[in-house]
């Protein structure tokens, strides 16, 4: 059975596995454990109670940012990012709070053409690049796209 609900602290030793299965450059364990907490709204995808992906994602005034996702390499190229994203984009949506969410940013290699293909079929626009942002594997460094979704109601 698939389900997606909230990520929370007793997820979080599987999450970083598939973060490092996941990641040619994965964050660290304390990257990964502190990006928690009353300001992130981070969604887990389970597969009969396996976790096969989610989302990391920072509220900020009434910005969302999405700083990760990733999805089991085995489980790929069948909905699942778009399906996560969706579930996102809609609990963003009906948060209750008097200033809502306006947009959900985000920042991606330039060379990353599976997240790239996924962000622009969900409506996200690029926004600007961001020069030799990222290190790269071989001691060098990567443009950054910055994307942005409009949260309408
Ligand atoms: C990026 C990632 C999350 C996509 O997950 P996924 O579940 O395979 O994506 P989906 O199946 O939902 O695909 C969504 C769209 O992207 C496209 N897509 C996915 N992978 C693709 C690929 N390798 N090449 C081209 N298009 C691709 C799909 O065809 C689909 O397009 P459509 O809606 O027009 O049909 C996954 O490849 C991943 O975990 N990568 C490693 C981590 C990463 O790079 N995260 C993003 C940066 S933080």
């Amino acid at each position: 059975m698939k389900t997606i609900s909230i990520l929370n602290h007793n997820d979080l030793t599987e999450a970083f596995a598939l973060e490092q299965l996941c990641h040619t450059l994965p964050w660290s364990k304390m990257t990964f454990f502190s990006n928690q907490g009353d300001r992130y709204l981070n969604l887990k995808l389970t597969i009969d109670n396996k976790i096969i992906g989610f989302c990391i994602c920072q509220l900020v005034a009434d910005e969302a940012n999405l700083f990760n996702i990733a999805i089991h390499p085995e489980f790929r190229q069948k909905g699942l990012a778009k399906e996560l994203l969706n579930k996102l984009i809609e609990e963003l949506m009906s948060l209750n709070s008097n200033k809502p969410i306006a947009s959900l940013w985000l920042e991606v290699r330039k060379s990353n053409d599976a997240a790239i293909h996924l962000y622009h079929s969900l409506g996200f626009n690029q926004i600007t690049i961001r020069k030799n942002y990222y290190p790269t594997v071989d001691g060098k460094q990567e443009d950054a796209i910055i994307m942005a979704y409009t949260l309408t109601l």
